[in-house]
């Protein structure tokens, strides 16, 4: 059985590709989904892809995943900065937990150089677009083969 992973996107990334694309592009959410479904099953993982503007929901998918899933890839989007909620809820997760940006936070305002969601990650992709998705999966599935010998 292929190993579950939740990819979890924060508020606003359902604008992806219209959004401030100077910044985060011209590639779609759908895009994303896309390339991140085709990267995970070269490694061997099956996928959950999700997006909220809410922070109860993302709270709420986290607890899922403890049940279900080996690790959490999250771009917690504006959340990043504000969200102890978010933090706490990572912290009663035991998997792996990758954080991806598509921009470079810490290049930007300095509001966006702190991330709550770092104090629990334990890998951080910022500002190699939206690849940052694709790197955090292929990550994951090392670090899963790598547990599993
Ligand atoms: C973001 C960076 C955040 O500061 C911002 O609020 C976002 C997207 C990124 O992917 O670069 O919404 O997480």
């Amino acid at each position: 059985m292929p190993t579950l992973i939740y990819v979890l996107n924060g508020p606003n990334l359902n604008l992806l590709g219209k959004r401030q694309p100077h910044i985060y592009g011209h590639e779609t959410l759908a895009d994303v989904e896309r390339d991140s479904r085709t990267v995970a099953a070269e490694e061997g993982l099956e996928i959950r892809f999700l997006q909220s503007n809410a922070e109860f929901q993302i709270i709420d998918w986290i607890h899922e995943a403890r049940e279900t899933a080996a690790a959490i890839v999250i771009n917690p989007a504006a959340f990043t900065h504000t969200s102890v909620a978010i933090l706490d809820a990572l912290n009663t997760f035991e998997g792996h937990v990758s954080e991806v940006h598509i921009s470079n936070v810490h290049k930007r305002e300095s509001f966006r150089h702190h991330s709550y969601i770092s104090h629990r990650s334990d890998s951080v992709l910022a500002g190699v677009g939206t690849h940052g998705y694709v790197l955090a999966l292929r990550h994951i599935g090392k670090v899963v083969r790598e547990a599993a010998r």
